[in-house]
Parts: structure tokens; sequence; C-alpha cells
């Protein structure tokens, strides 16, 4: 098998330097991409899974074999026989598969460039620097906690520190576990779920916003005051959702609920009915009662698929025509996945993630323990 070689160097874009689309791919017609998709998935049969992640678009959500929230794919792709498993998702993703599957099992994401921009807002040697910032202004035990969507790094670094990984669905069980660890949690990278978690356990008192890149922000002895330091990272496609979509819809429908994503801003997310993660988002959609309306907080094609996939619910978008969709996850174009499955038809490996395995190990460490909690 050739496997593509790539830099483990974190940038924004962590692997852009892997393969491109070839030009024979660029063009092709959804009837006849799906047919060619279908006889590489028919000849390769058990060797290949395909996990698609509720942020993809249709025409990658329909040749899924499962398609969830970042939790339930990290538990599908630890329990994948498969020896490749095909990630419809982002970067962090497909390097959170890659730890957790055995190493004879490869995980391709079909195009590189779906890199998370929050991601790239905690890089591991801004973190270092603030870490010995941090702990050098207390004796108190600091646990760090990285939300799922950091790199492998992070992920190893937390796992080092006595701190573990979390994901939208689990984030207040993740604070539980650091603070019977420990005096201290540092959250990394988004401050919205961080402060919406403290919430969620009656912390809201104790939170403190850390901003690498301010140097007149608070500072470590000021921060170390508090028992929540939350890292300054957010979701663009989370945070374009205001408290003033919410009144206006509960003026303009007074009949219609309101479901969000907590990497929404506080206010949003206390002005709505419900607040979980992109499962929890598809279960209240899917649990409710024909002719319920549901406005929906999160990545626009999420909407999409409840939508299509409950015609007798009404579901909207939240904040209409503003909804954005999450153009990381965007470049996970179906042709990408036309190429990957008919290289490997070929027995070639294109666009393989590989965590380096340094961080591998420890990164491990950080998953088992929340797969654990
Ligand atoms: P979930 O864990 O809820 O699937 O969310 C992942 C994500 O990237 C949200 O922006
Ligand atoms: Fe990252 Fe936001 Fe896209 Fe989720 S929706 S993958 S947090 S940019």
């Amino acid at each position: 098998m050739e496997t593509a070689q790539f830099e483990t160097d974190l940038s924004l874009f962590k692997y852009d330097n892997l393969e491109q689309l070839p030009p024979a791919y660029r063009d092709l017609e959804e009837d006849e991409r799906t047919e060619r998709i279908e006889a590489a998935l028919d000849e390769l049969g058990d060797d290949v899974v395909i996990l698609g992640h509720n942020y993809q678009r249709r025409e990658i959500v329909k040749h899924a074999d499962f398609v969830g929230d970042s939790y339930q794919l990290s538990k599908e792709a630890a329990n994948a026989d498969a020896d490749y498993v095909i990630f419809g998702g982002v970067t962090f993703m497909a390097e959170s598969a890659d730890i957790i599957t055995d190493d004879s099992q490869s995980v391709i994401l079909p195009s590189m460039e779906a890199s998370c921009p929050m991601a790239g807002m905690a890089e591991a040697l801004q973190v270092d620097a603030a870490w010995a910032e941090l702990t050098g202004a207390t004796d108190e035990n600091i646990i760090p906690i990285t939300y799922m969507n950091s790199y492998a790094d992070l992920k190893a670094f937390c796992a080092e520190q006595g701190g573990l990984v979390c994901t939208s669905s689990n984030a207040h069980r993740a604070f539980e576990y650091a603070f019977e660890k420990g005096d201290k949690v540092l959250f990394l990278p988004d401050k919205h779920l961080g402060e919406n978690t403290a919430h969620r356990l009656g912390m809201e008192d104790e939170i403190v916003e850390w901003d690498p890149w301010d140097p007149e922000g608070v500072t470590a002895e000021a921060a170390v005051e508090n028992d929540i330091i939350l890292w300054e990272g957010y979701c663009q496609v989370h945070e374009r959702f205001r408290e003033s979509h919410i009144e206006d819809l509960r003026e303009e429908r007074p009949d219609a609920n309101v479901v969000v994503h907590p990497e929404c801003r506080r206010e949003v997310v206390e002005a709505a009915d419900v607040v979980g993660s992109t499962s929890t988002i598809t279960e209240t959609v899917e649990s409710a009662d024909p002719g319920d309306t549901w406005a929906i907080g999160t990545e626009i094609h999420l909407a999409k698929h409840l939508d299509r996939w409950n015609p007798e619910v009404e579901v909207l978008p939240l904040c209409g025509d503003a909804c954005m969709d999450c153009n990381a996850m965007r470049q996970i174009d179906p042709n990408y996945l036309t190429w990957v499955l008919e290289e490997l038809t070929e027995g070639r490996e294109r666009n393989v993630i590989e965590v380096a395995p340094e961080e591998k190990e420890l990164a491990q460490v950080a998953l088992d323990r929340m797969l654990e909690i």
C-alpha cells in the first residue's frame, strides 16, 4: 500500500500539504458519483466503514454507515472492525478515530483541509506558556480539560497533566471528574461551552476568561483566584446566533420551540428551550409531536437534515438565511469521497490521518478517561 506523506506540525490547516483532488474527479455529476461510490463500497465490503458527522452534507450522509455527534462517532470508531475508517468530519475527529482504532486500521479524511478553526485557537505551544504561568501562580491543583475540538497534542498535554477530553454531551461529567481530582479547571478551547457547563453545575460565579492574545488581559495571579479558567476560543458558526433571534422568533411564532448547541453564547442558551449536542438536537426533533415547530440553533446542514428526516415536524433555522454552514465540514466534498474509495479499490490509501506516535499514547489516555466517565 502507498501511504501519503505529511507533516504533523500544528497550524490552522494542519494537514494542508496532503493530496488534492485529481482533476478527473472535479466535475462529477451526482448520479455518476453515487453509482461509482456504491460500486466501490460493494467491492470493498466490510473492509470499509464510513462515519459521518451530523454537519456533513446530504451527499456524504447518504453513504455513511453511521451518522452522529462527535462522542457517538468516537465510540463507533472504537468499535469498528473495518481496515479503513473513512471519516466524514474534521481533522480533530479523524485524529481521535486514529488514536482509538487499532494500529492495523487506517483512518482516511477525504479532504485534509477540513480543519476546525476553533481547534486551531489553542495551539500546544501557547497552552504550554499559559500553563507555566497559571501553575506558577498557585499551589492548588489545576486540571486541564480539552474539548474534543482540539488537536491530538493538546489532548496528550491534558492527559499528561491529569486531565481529559470531553465533548458537548459530557462536558459536565468531565468537570465533575476534574473537581474530584483537583481544585481548579482550565477548559480549552471553547469559552462558551465552558461557561455553559459552569452554569449547568451552578459554578457561574467561579469563571474567568484567559485570553492568550491579550497582553492587557487578566494576570495569572488574578485568574487562579477562580475555580474555572476558560480559554478564549469560540466557534464562528455558533457565535452567530444572538438572543434577538430567539426574541424575534418568539414574537412571530409563539408556538415555536428552540433547541441550540452549547457552543452558542450564554444568553442564547439561556433563552432556548433545550440545549445539547448535535445528537440531542436530533433526538429532540425526532421525538417531537407531529405539527410541532422547532427552530434549530446549530450548523445549517443539520437543520436541513432534520427537516428532511422529520416531515411531520416544522423545522426552522434559528437565524434564517444568516445561519451558516461550517466551512471546515464543507471541505469533505463527495468527489473526494469517490476518489478515496476508488483509490482503495486499487490498493492505494489516500489522505490517511496518522497521529504522531509520541502524541498518540497520551492522547489515548485522555480519550479513554472521557469514554469512562
Ligand atoms: P457535537 O459533539 O455536538 O457533534 O459537536 C461537534 C461540533 O463540532 C460542534 O460544532
Ligand atoms: Fe469547528 Fe464550529 Fe465547525 Fe464545529 S461547527 S467543526 S466547532 S468550526
